[in-house]
């Protein structure tokens, strides 16, 4: 384990590189209502604008039936379309766009209205929910998709982990330099190496319950923060096509009386 580290560092405030304060828009779609409150977060945390992204034909609700409806579009190449947002995208210059993931990039309005409105130049900064991941992956394919932007780092929590949403996204904002505070320098993961039988518990404990299989632990790094003990870990299984796939499974341990691990993210 790497030793404790609690220097406590004065974020970079976005507007210390230009002279003024920066202009701020919270664009999201939500279906659920999950990425509505990572929305209403920012907004709360940083006072930025808001608008929602609606698609023109509106989703059911219903999982199942959405699920079916995108497989379908997929399969006839269709892009649902956006409705045209109102806000003036010349007022900003840092736009927070929300999204939940659906088969592990934004959901289809997003990629529809990203079609239809001019983003170069901008700061973009992306944010997501997600039942178990697609941070990474939605943000590459942002970049693809708006190369004249500006991309940056990116949040994402899982839908089952939204009463950390305070705290996390505080810590995400003040280190991107969107709000001013003062926060913890996490250390670094250790190198991966094998899992002990007290970690290979504690990815069980975080996992099992997860509804889809994430497979066996085979290698872990770990970092100490003074609220929690982070894991890394590297898991084998079974790929769709049935052949050995490896992802990156996240796991943190509050420190915090009577909690348990948590399955925070995986990366495939
Ligand atoms: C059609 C559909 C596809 C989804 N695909 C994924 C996925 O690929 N990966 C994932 O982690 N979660 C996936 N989810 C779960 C959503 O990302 C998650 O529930 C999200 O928090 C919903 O956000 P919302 O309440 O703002 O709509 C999917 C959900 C739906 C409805």
């Amino acid at each position: 384990m790497k030793k404790l580290m609690t220097i406590i560092v004065a974020a970079a405030v976005f507007s210390a590189c230009t002279s003024q304060q920066p202009k701020m828009l919270v664009l999201y779609y939500s279906q659920e209502g999950t990425t509505q409150k990572v929305a209403e977060e920012i907004v709360a945390q940083t006072g930025a604008d808001i608008e929602r992204i609606e698609a023109a034909e509106p989703y059911s609700g219903n999982f199942e039936e959405t699920i079916q409806r995108c497989l379908k579009e997929r399969e006839d190449g269709v892009m649902p379309e956006a409705m045209p947002i109102t806000s003036d995208l010349s007022k900003y210059n840092v736009i927070f766009i929300g999204y939940p993931i659906w088969f592990g990039t934004y959901a289809p309005p997003v990629a529809s209205l990203l079609k239809d409105i001019h983003l170069d130049g901008k700061a973009i900064v992306p944010f997501c929910t997600f039942g178990s991941g697609g941070l990474d992956s939605s943000v590459a394919d942002l970049k693809q998709a708006l190369p004249g932007a500006d991309i940056r780092e990116g949040f994402g929590i899982r839908a089952a982990r939204m009463d950390n949403l305070k705290p996390e996204l505080e810590r995400f904002l003040i280190l991107g330099g969107y709000k001013e505070g003062e926060v913890e320098t996490y250390p670094d993961y250790s190198a991966q190496a094998p899992v002990t039988e007290e970690e290979a518990a504690i990815f069980d404990a975080a996992c099992s319950d997860y509804q889809f299989p994430l497979g066996t632990p085979v290698s872990v790094g770990s970092r100490e923060t003074s609220t929690s003990v982070d894991y890394r870990f590297t898991a084998e299984g079974n790929g769709p096509d049935g052949n050995v796939s490896h992802s990156t499974v996240y796991v943190t341990v509050p420190k915090a009386d009577g909690s348990t691990p948590e399955f925070t993210m995986v990366v495939r």
